[in-house]
């Protein structure tokens, strides 16, 4: 059975469009049930609609987060879209910390301890440079190396169970636009490779099994 994904986004939707292709290409087994942007003008809604994904917008500006959630959770309720039907909740860019309020839909308790199934791509080596503009605050560190991380996702803002991480070097030359450029193909393997490790696995894997070793996988 394809694992089961709910993929909520914000922006491009590079990572979707990704994800997408390796699905399409039978590289992946996995099936993305719907997408669902809280941007109304989301780039990602033209990636969903190329690869003809259920694409729906449940709009968050100037509503409180408490107050989004509770619409996207009944959202996701009218469209049978929950932790009954879903294996995974994919965030793929999606710019909205999530609270424990949602979370607490997609929990799971495992032999080796409670965690939500909500998996998040985060554009650096956690746990440095958490937040909205992780690559930017890399290169202006001066980092020789960055990374990507795909983690569980807890109550704590980029933090939670890591999946996978993988490192890329900042080049002699770079500027901004070659550093994130390196990481966002790095995030374009990493993802994709950690979704196929969980679907191997099956929805119901342990917490004591992470991080999964990808192989020593660099940009
Ligand atoms: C990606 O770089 C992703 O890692 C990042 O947003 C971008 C979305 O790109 N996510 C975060 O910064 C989350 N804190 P995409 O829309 O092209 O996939």
């Amino acid at each position: 059975m394809p694992l089961k994904l709910l993929v909520l986004a914000s922006g491009r939707g590079s990572n979707v469009d990704r994800v997408a292709r390796s699905i399409k290409e039978g590289k992946l087994d996995c099936e993305i049930a719907a997408v669902v942007t809280n941007v109304e003008d989301a780039g990602v809604i033209e990636i969903a609609a190329k690869h003809e994904l259920p694409c729906y917008v449940v709009p968050s500006r100037s509503l409180k987060r408490r107050q989004h959630e509770e619409q996207l959770l009944a959202f996701l309720d009218e469209k049978g879209l929950t932790r009954a039907t879903i294996d995974f909740v994919l965030l793929a860019g999606y710019m909205r910390i999530l609270t424990g309020h949602f979370l607490a839909a997609f929990k799971e308790e495992s032999a080796s301890g409670a965690y939500f199934r909500v998996v998040n791509i985060h554009p650096s080596l956690l746990p440095s440079f958490t937040g909205a503009t992780a690559y930017a605050d890399a290169f202006a560190a001066g980092v020789a190396v960055s990374g990507v991380t795909v983690h569980l996702v807890d109550e704590e803002v980029d933090h939670g169970p890591i999946l996978a991480q993988a490192p890329f070097f900042r080049k002699e030359g770079d500027d901004f636009e070659s550093f994130a450029c390196r990481g966002l193909d790095l995030e374009h393997i990493l993802l994709p490779a950690v979704l196929s490790r969980l679907a191997e696995l099956g929805p119901n894997f342990e917490l004591s099994s992470l991080p999964f070793d990808m192989g020593g996988l660099s940009g």
